[in-house]
């Protein structure tokens, strides 16, 4: 097929001798389990009133307690593979990008390879906080755009739940769990991924982490009384620096491509907060009806986030074949990332 559209791809500006790299589908799965913000109300000093005033969420998605990571990245990489009309068997690489995983080790990836039957592929597992679906989207293209591997599958996948404080009303209104896929391949009729850029300020690592468990701080009575096994946040900075981040990863991402944001057909920023999604808008000078937006529904499901917006966008003909998307993410590390697709 011949390319309708003369689109500038900024990779072949840089030696670019590989093949292009396009999402053939995606896939996402939410937990049934519905958490209100009448239901937080009973649990922490809150109101619906303050919740949707100041972050726009008014419910979210909770896993059950036998669900974990790796079951809801298998449910949302099973509908990508069947939408896509690829068996499991045929994917080569698997990236799981999350900050729950199942367990330290082994990768939730390796574990979703075993539940989804992905015999043949490779699979590993990358934290990039809430921009971990373009960190694992521009990783994953590299393989097919050198001809490495002809199938990836992305995955972002979040259970969030699992190491929220409920009694920390700071936090525990703003996330959800969730998960959302992707599969990759070249297309011979699209230019698909056009740009991804990624950045990171380890500087301010501080602002939004998870203190306890690890190598620095393993568990112990003393550490699970303090509570350090508990995401913890600096909302107002966070704020700030996702608003910064996230202009400037999108105008770069454009800049690249030699887009202006009236070409732009659905922009989908990481959903963390209305407020910001809107301060970025704003400051991109885009239009309201060209930035799609699903927090209500969901509250931020980090990694997963973009990648269920993506999906819903799909599915509902928000965006359709030929398009142009542009993704904009931000999250803790600090790491950030945009992308411009060619749907
Ligand atoms: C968390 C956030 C919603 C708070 O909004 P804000 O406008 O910054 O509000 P403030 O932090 O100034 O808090 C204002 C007051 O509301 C209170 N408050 C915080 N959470 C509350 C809640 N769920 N219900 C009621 N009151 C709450 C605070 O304690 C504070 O009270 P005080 O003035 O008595 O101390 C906002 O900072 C935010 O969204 N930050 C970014 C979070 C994010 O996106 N993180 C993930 C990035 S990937």
């Amino acid at each position: 097929m011949v390319l309708t559209r003369k689109l500038k791809n900024p990779r072949a500006q840089h030696n670019f001798v590989g093949r292009t790299c396009s999402i053939l589908a995606v896939g996402s799965y939410v937990p049934e389990r519905v958490l209100t913000n009448a239901e937080l109300e009973k649990l922490v000093d809150t109101s619906n009133e303050w919740i949707m005033s100041r972050t726009g969420i008014s419910e979210r998605r909770i896993a059950a307690k036998h669900e974990s990571t790796s079951d809801l990245a298998s449910h949302a990489a099973m509908r990508a593979l069947e939408r896509a009309n690829v068996s499991p068997s045929e994917v080569d690489l698997i990236i799981v990008a999350t900050i729950t995983p199942d367990m330290p080790f082994p990768s939730t990836a390796c574990l979703v390879q075993r539940k989804i039957g992905a015999t043949r592929a490779a699979a590993f597992d990358l934290e990039a906080a809430c921009s971990g679906f373009i960190y694992a989207l521009e990783i994953g293209q590299q393989f097919i755009m050198s001809r490495t591997y002809e199938t990836v599958l992305i995955i972002g996948a979040e259970k969030l739940s699992s190491i929220i404080n409920w009694s920390d009303r700071n936090t525990c209104v703003l996330f959800g769990d969730g998960a959302g896929a992707a599969v990759l391949r070249h297309r011979p009729d699209a230019h698909g991924l056009l740009t991804a850029c990624m950045g990171s300020d380890g500087n301010k690592a501080d602002l939004l982490c998870m203190p306890g468990g690890g190598s620095a701080c393993p568990p112990t009575h003393e550490s699970l009384a303090a509570g350090l096994h508990y995401l913890r946040m600096d909302g107002k900075e966070t704020f700030k620096s996702a608003v910064n981040a996230m202009f400037t990863a999108a105008t770069e991402a454009l800049r690249r491509c030699e887009l202006d944001i009236t070409q732009i057909n659905c922009i989908i920023p990481h959903q963390a907060n209305r407020r910001i999604i809107d301060a970025v808008a704003e400051r991109l000078n885009a239009q309201p009806e060209q930035v799609f937006v699903n927090l209500h529904k969901y509250g931020n499901t980090s990694a997963a986030s973009v990648a269920i917006a993506l999906d819903e966008a799909v599915t509902s003909n928000r965006i359709q074949r030929g398009d142009l998307a542009l993704l904009i993410v931000f999250g803790a590390g600090l790491t950030w990332g945009a992308a411009v697709i060619e749907w």
